[in-house]
Formats: structure tokens, C-alpha cells, sequence
């Protein structure tokens, strides 16, 4: 295998000059280096890729930080990290941290050590720990889908407060009043901004909230299953359920099939994200499109530029969200 004093001697240059040419760490004239890179040519040069990214403490790695890899949600949005960080060269090292913050700071403690050269943070929520880590570290980093552009740091969200209310909007303009909701963890910020959706829309048509018909979920199929057989207990239950991920509404429909309710003719139910599977459920589900596999490019774009430019201003994208129709929503019937 050649090496720097192969190509040094065939281009008649010194090793350091091959090192600058290779590093980019020092002027060198066009003549010289074209003269280097056909000798890297030519002999098949294959640089040190450690001892390179020492030298220009760059390891051409980006670390991402994900809630929940088994999540089709974040798989996607991983998808589209991927294929941008391949274009630019670089290599991609995930951590899972399956919504544990403790298990999330672990492996940023892991990214940091293995010196990536940013981070993408989708988190699980109590971001603050882990943002302080990062930032702590001045490692470039970008806030993906579970945070604010209040921090001053990059982001790229979608429009939670929007997606609430259009998903009770449809729901409303069916004629349903009795409108539960299965959201996720509570403490998380989409979550809050996607009550307030809810909210907004039923104070906008004048129906009142009743409390009683909204029930806190975790993101998983079970809690979608058994907050809708909790909705389905109520004295008075709903006609229609807006679940806050397509997981948990998968487990209402099957809570609904169990307890022999049609959908949509008894209950109507919307879900969230869009993922592959919301097409292929029993009823087909309708639910609100989020742009994963969008914010996992434009967060990897938006990151690789930070890493070669660090005194950039914070910048934030704040993608739509839209209805997907599907056949799981319908008109209030009057229960016979
Ligand atoms: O399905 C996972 C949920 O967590 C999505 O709605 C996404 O917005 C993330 O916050």
C-alpha cells in the first residue's frame, strides 16, 4: 500500500507539502498540487483517515441523537440524515435513547467522546441537559422537531400548533363535538403546542373542552390502546379521538375493534406523523403529514454548514404539516 513518502518521492515534494495538500492547511501552487494529487492517483493513496482528522481535528463524523429509533418517525427522518451526510462526505453514528434522558445523555457523553464534528439532537424532551452539554463543549449543533427557536441554537420544527388545530378543524367540520385526545408525554413542546391546536380550534367553533376526554399516552402502540379503552368508558364518550402519533392511534383502532365500535361509522379517529403504516391500517388512517424525512435533510444540510462556518447566525426552519384524508374520519351519526 503506498504511502505519503511514495507520493512524496513520485511528485518530487516533501511529505509535509503532501500533508498540506491533502489537509488544505496551507497555501500550495496549482502546479504542485496537481503534481501531488496524480501521484495520490496514480499510486491508489489511501490518507490515514485517523491520523488525518487528528491533524485537522475533523473526523468527517456526525453524531444524531434520536428518541426512538423503532419509531418509523424518526427512522425516516434518519433516512434523509443519511443521504445528506453521505453527499458531504461525512459518516453518520446514531444513538438511540428510547425517550430515557439519562440514556440520552450517556451517549452524548459517547458523541462528544468520539469527537464528531456536530451533533443532531431530536431529544427526549428534557433538552435542556443535554443542550447544555453540548453547548458546554462548543460542538456545532442543531435542535431537530423537539424543542423552540427560543434557545438560540439551530432548528428545524414543524408546525405543531397548526397540525393540532387542523386535525380538530377536520374533525369539527364532520360535525363531531365529543373530541377526545391521546397525546403523548405531556412534557415534551410538540405536545403543548398541539393541545393548544386543539384547543384554539374547539374555542374558535365554540365548543367547549371537556377535560375529562383528553388522556396522556407515551408514543407506543399500548398507551394508543389503553387510553382508548379509558376514552371508551367515559359516561359519555367520544365520537371522535385525535391520537398525537400514528403509533398510539393504531392501538385505539384496535381498542375500537375490540369493543365492536366501527370506524368511522361509531367513532372517527385522525392520528399524527404520516407514518408507512398509517397507510395500510384498517381503516386506512387519516392523520397529519409531517415532512420527516425534509427535517432530517435540512438539519443535516443546516448542521454540516455550521460545522465549516461556526460563527453563523442561528437559523431556524419551521416546516407545514397537512391533512393526509384517509377513510378513518366521518360524519357524526346519531348512535342508534
Ligand atoms: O411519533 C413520535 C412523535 O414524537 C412525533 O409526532 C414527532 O413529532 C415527535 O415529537
Amino acid at each position: 500500500m503506498a504511502t505519503i513518502h511514495d507520493v512524496a518521492h513520485r511528485a518530487g515534494v516533501s511529505t509535509s507539502t503532501v500533508s498540506h495538500v491533502i489537509n488544505d492547511t496551507r497555501f500550495v501552487s496549482d502546479e504542485t498540487r496537481t503534481r501531488v494529487l496524480q501521484a495520490i492517483n496514480e499510486l491508489s493513496y489511501q490518507p490515514n483517515r485517523v491520523a488525518r482528522s487528528l491533524r485537522a481535528r475533523r473526523t468527517h463524523t456526525l453524531g444524531v441523537l434520536l428518541p426512538n429509533s423503532a419509531n418509523p418517525f424518526f427512522a425516516d427522518m434518519l433516512l434523509g440524515v443519511e443521504a445528506v451526510a453521505y453527499d458531504h462526505g461525512y459518516s453518520v453514528i446514531f444513538g438511540n435513547a428510547i425517550e430515557d434522558p439519562q440514556r440520552e445523555l450517556s451517549y452524548l457523553e459517547v458523541l462528544l467522546a468520539t469527537q464528531v464534528d456536530g451533533i443532531l439532537l431530536i431529544s427526549t424532551g428534557i433538552f435542556n441537559e443535554a443542550l447544555k452539554t453540548v453547548s458546554a463543549r462548543d460542538v456545532p449543533v442543531v435542535l431537530v422537531d423537539r424543542s423552540t427557536e427560543q434557545l438560540g441554537v439551530d432548528s428545524v420544527l414543524t408546525d405543531n400548533a397548526y397540525g393540532g388545530a387542523l386535525a380538530t378543524q377536520h374533525l369539527l367540520s364532520l360535525g363531531h363535538r365529543r373530541i377526545g385526545c391521546i397525546t403523548g408525554p405531556p412534557e415534551l413542546i410538540p405536545m403543548a403546542f398541539r393541545i393548544d391546536g386543539y384547543r384554539r380550534a374547539m374555542a374558535e367553533a365554540g365548543v367547549e373542552v371537556d377535560e375529562t376526554l383528553i388522556v396522556n399516552g407515551d408514543f407506543q402502540h399500548e398507551s394508543g390502546y389503553n387510553g382508548c379503552r379509558k376514552l371508551l368508558s367515559h359516561p359519555e364518550p367520544p365520537t371522535a379521538i385525535f391520537v398525537f402519533n400514528d403509533l398510539m392511534a393504531v392501538g385505539a383502532l384496535c381498542a375500537l375493534h375490540e369493543a365492536g365500535l366501527r370506524v368511522p361509522e361509531d367513532v372517527s379517529v385522525i392520528g399524527y406523523d404520516n407514518v408507512p403504516l398509517a397507510s395500510y391500517t384498517v381503516p386506512r388512517l387519516t392523520t397529519i403529514g409531517q415532512p420527516s424525512q425534509m427535517m432530517g435533510r435540512m438539519a443535516t444540510e443546516m448542521l454540516v454548514s455550521r460545522v465549516k462556518n461556526p460563527d453563523l447566525p442561528p437559523r431556524h426552519q419551521l416546516l407545514d404539516v397537512t391533512l393526509i384524508e384517509r377513510a378513518s374520519c366521518g360524519p357524526l351519526h346519531n348512535r342508534d
